[in-house]
């Protein structure tokens, strides 16, 4: 148990010092087992090490919400331009073509809706993901919520367990609650808490010192969309999470209810693959939704 009378805040990040990689292109994965290595490297492109996560799992929380209504009609016609995927097993099972030829990133935990307080109870069986094929899974962290911070990172913790049994890397979720602040000290102590627990990869938000929050988390780091912005915006949010040390994006409500999601998600592909600014990215994205 750390002194809690003298928590001292981290300070020296040395942001400009990359950590040493010398066998595997994914931080932290290098001790890995070769089945863990090959699932994290159908996800995160071997040439650039990143990725782009089409994230479609919102309705396990929020119902049909916009843009997931039809999930055959809006999200099957993009799945081709992602390099993964994530997801639910309901959807994937009823609405994802099994010849899509992805890697799955299964939302692995369940047990909450928009109309009640968290309430995050249940993990899936490790049998169903490996019946899936899931290259990782994905849980929800609640780090500051006083009822759901014990039990979520317990559900990371044994799901680490189960998974790593297999081979399957997991991806820690963070969950920001209302009354948490948005900033660097915090998404820092959720994804390190991540990371220190199992983590292999990490998902969460961009925010100002964004690289003090890459820097100490020795996993890669995805960040998520959030609410939807213009396209401009969220190909420059993209940008800066990239350019600060980003590992890609886990990204929903910015493609599948842009005006035009098939042109979004190539220009958000070329501004995490490619390294093009925000404001090229926009010159493709409104060149390709014009052609469509
Ligand atoms: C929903 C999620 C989403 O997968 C994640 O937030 C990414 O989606 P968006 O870019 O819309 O925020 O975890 O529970």
């Amino acid at each position: 148990m750390a002194d809690l009378d003298d928590l001292r805040e981290g300070a020296d990040f040395n942001t400009s010092i990359p950590v040493k990689q010398t066998g595997f292109h994914i931080k932290g994965a290098e001790n890995l087992p070769w089945g863990m290595k090959d699932r994290l490297n159908r996800i995160f492109n071997p040439q650039t090490g990143k990725t782009v996560m089409l994230a479609f799992d919102h309705g396990f929380i929020m119902g049909p919400t916009s843009g997931l209504e039809r999930i055959d009609l809006t999200i099957e016609p993009l799945i081709q331009y992602a390099d993964s995927i994530m997801c639910t097993r309901g959807i994937l099972r009823s609405s994802v073509p099994a010849n899509c030829n992805k890697p799955i990133c299964l939302r692995a935990d369940a047990g909450t809706s928009i109309l009640t307080e968290l309430n995050n109870n249940v993990v899936i069986d490790i049998e169903d993901a490996i019946r899936l094929n899931t290259s990782a899974l994905a849980i929800m962290l609640a780090i500051g919520d006083k009822s759901m911070e014990a039990k979520t990172i317990a559900n990371l913790y044994q799901t680490v367990d189960k998974a790593t049994r297999y081979g399957i890397p997991v991806m820690g979720v963070t969950a920001v609650g209302t009354d948490m602040a948005r900033d660097a000290r915090y998404f820092g102590l959720a994804s390190r808490i991540c990371a220190e627990n199992g983590a292999n990869v990490v998902k969460t938000y961009y925010c100002d010192g964004f690289e003090k929050v890459v820097s100490g988390c020795p996993v890669p780091i995805v960040i998520a969309g959030g609410k939807k912005l213009e396209e401009y915006e969220a190909l420059d949010l993209c940008y800066r999470a990239i350019q600060e040390g980003a590992a890609g994006v886990d990204m929903g409500r910015n493609v599948f209810q842009s005006e035009a999601p098939a042109a979004m998600i190539q220009a958000v592909h070329s501004v995490v693959h490619e390294g093009l600014t925000a404001r090229q990215g926009y010159q493709l994205y409104t060149e390709l939704k014009e052609k469509s």
